[in-house]
């Protein structure tokens, strides 16, 4: 067993639901036994208690539980900054020739390696990926979660119109290949299986049937596709299916639309479609640096929690600008101030939360990870600014570890993360500097 020493805050409720969802221990203590948190409190009362056990001190910083992503290109890391360009533009310029590149294994694998580093440095512990339309590809992916220990649920990514050819293929192909995956890789280890369809605009009604027939097959696995991300692509599906209500209801008559389902974007949604996706208990996944970067517009946070809708965040890499979360929280945030009446202020913990429980709630790991709950798994990070730093200055300096948690989000990047668990193993740490 190990009793960390940290101040840390973590959010067991959601703010959205509660005043008091943020709770705080400023000299605080987690023990960990086999990768799972079997007390917590004051430090005091739990050293007290377990006068005996091997103790690691984290004291100089903010532990936080490890954040997770559920939004994110595996083959897009190589084109983070392709700015300046609308959605579909950005893919034919930018996203779609990278990803042809995966028929490459030894590409894939260097990217890979890259992707997974880059979520883990960033103090990303868990994340729903958009995998590749490569099964190769996507199996490289899973070994080297796999290796690091990251929890990834991810999935072939399928199409079979519209995209360029070679990452075209065919309904038959997409399950037959997407069986494969889901019984080598879904519960292995800490891996998860999701099925992919890219978006309806890409996915002829018989592509997203053979994906609703491998969702019934496994019941276990869990789905994610784009949704209402920009108006000129929300038109083009309209012309594609005649027969929808709307952009929602092409996944819903496929019946892809369920609890284990995560949309991403929803930045134009119609009434009906959150109530539906209300209804169906479904999450979107909110992606504001890439709904920036791309002009895709403000989404309507306050519209998404009155009808009831569940909200994770996505850094959508690389239509997104980085893997740090705190980022996405910071522009959540801005684009919220920036919608006056229309926009749904947020505090602190509402950040964290959507950082962390939220999206243990939309992969349906919230029983796991997500919090510094009794039980659950020590999935954390560490925030500890290097002496020197305008962060450090400001963190020494706070009034409060909830004022400190606002300053990590304002003024924190990846350079802030010292160290990263996942089920107690210690899966990063910052590497030293010498000047
Ligand atoms: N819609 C379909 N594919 C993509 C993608 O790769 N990125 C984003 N942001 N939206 C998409
Ligand atoms: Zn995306």
């Amino acid at each position: 067993m190990t009793l960390y020493r940290a101040c840390y805050l973590h959010t067991p409720a959601s703010p959205f639901e509660s005043e008091q969802a943020l709770k705080v221990e400023p000299d605080g203590g987690l023990l960990v036994q086999g990768g799972r948190i079997v007390a917590s409190g004051p430090y005091a009362d739990l050293r007290a208690a377990h006068p005996d056990e091997e103790q690691a001190d984290l004291r100089g910083g903010l532990l936080l539980p490890g954040f997770i992503d559920t939004h994110v290109h595996f083959p897009q890391v190589r084109i983070i900054g392709g700015l300046g360009v609308p959605l579909l533009d950005w893919l034919d310029q930018f996203a779609l020739p990278e990803e042809a590149r995966f028929a490459d294994d030894a590409y894939a694998a260097a990217v890979a390696r890259e992707f997974v580093a880059g979520l883990i440095g960033s103090g990303t512990t868990s994340a729903l990926v958009f995998g590749s339309h490569f099964a190769g590809a996507v199996d490289l992916l899973f070994g080297e979660a796999s290796r690091v220990g990251l929890r990834a649920a991810a999935g072939l990514v399928v199409s079979d119109r519209l995209l360029r050819t070679e990452l075209h293929t065919t309904p038959q192909r997409a399950y037959d290949e997407g069986k494969a995956l889901i019984e080598k890789w879904h519960g292995r280890g800490n891996n998860l299986y999701a099925v992919t369809p890219r978006f309806s605009l890409s996915a002829s009604e018989g592509m997203l049937e053979s994906c609703a027939a491998l969702m019934s097959e496994f019941p276990d696995v869990r789905f994610t596709s784009h949704i209402n991300e920009n108006l000129r692509e929300i038109e083009t599906v309209r012309g594609l299916f005649p027969g929808s209500r709307d952009y929602l209801d092409t996944y819903e008559r496929a019946g892809l639309v369920t609890p284990r389902s995560v949309l991403a974007h929803n930045v134009h949604p119609q009434p009906r479609e959150l109530h539906a996706m209300a209804a169906q208990r479904c999450t979107a996944a909110h992606c504001p640096c890439s709904n920036s970067a791309l002009g895709s517009g403000m989404f309507a946070l306050k519209r998404h929690v009155r009808a009831g809708v569940h909200v994770s965040l996505g850094s959508d890499v690389g239509g997104g600008t980085g893997f740090s979360l705190l980022k996405e929280g910071l522009q959540a945030y801005f684009m919220q101030q920036l919608q006056g009446a229309d926009g749904l202020p947020l505090t602190p913990a509402h950040l964290l939360y959507l950082c962390t429980r939220a999206g243990a709630q939309a992969l349906g790991l919230e029983d796991q990870v997500g919090d510094f709950g009794v039980g659950k798994q020590f999935d954390a990070v560490l925030f500890r600014p290097d002496p020197g730093s305008t962060l450090h200055a400001v963190l020494t300096h706070a009034a409060s570890p909830e004022r400190a948690l606002a300053s990590l989000f304002a003024n924190g990047t990846q350079a802030d993360v010292a160290r990263v668990w996942i089920g107690g193993e210690g899966v990063y740490a910052r590497p030293q500097v010498t000047p």
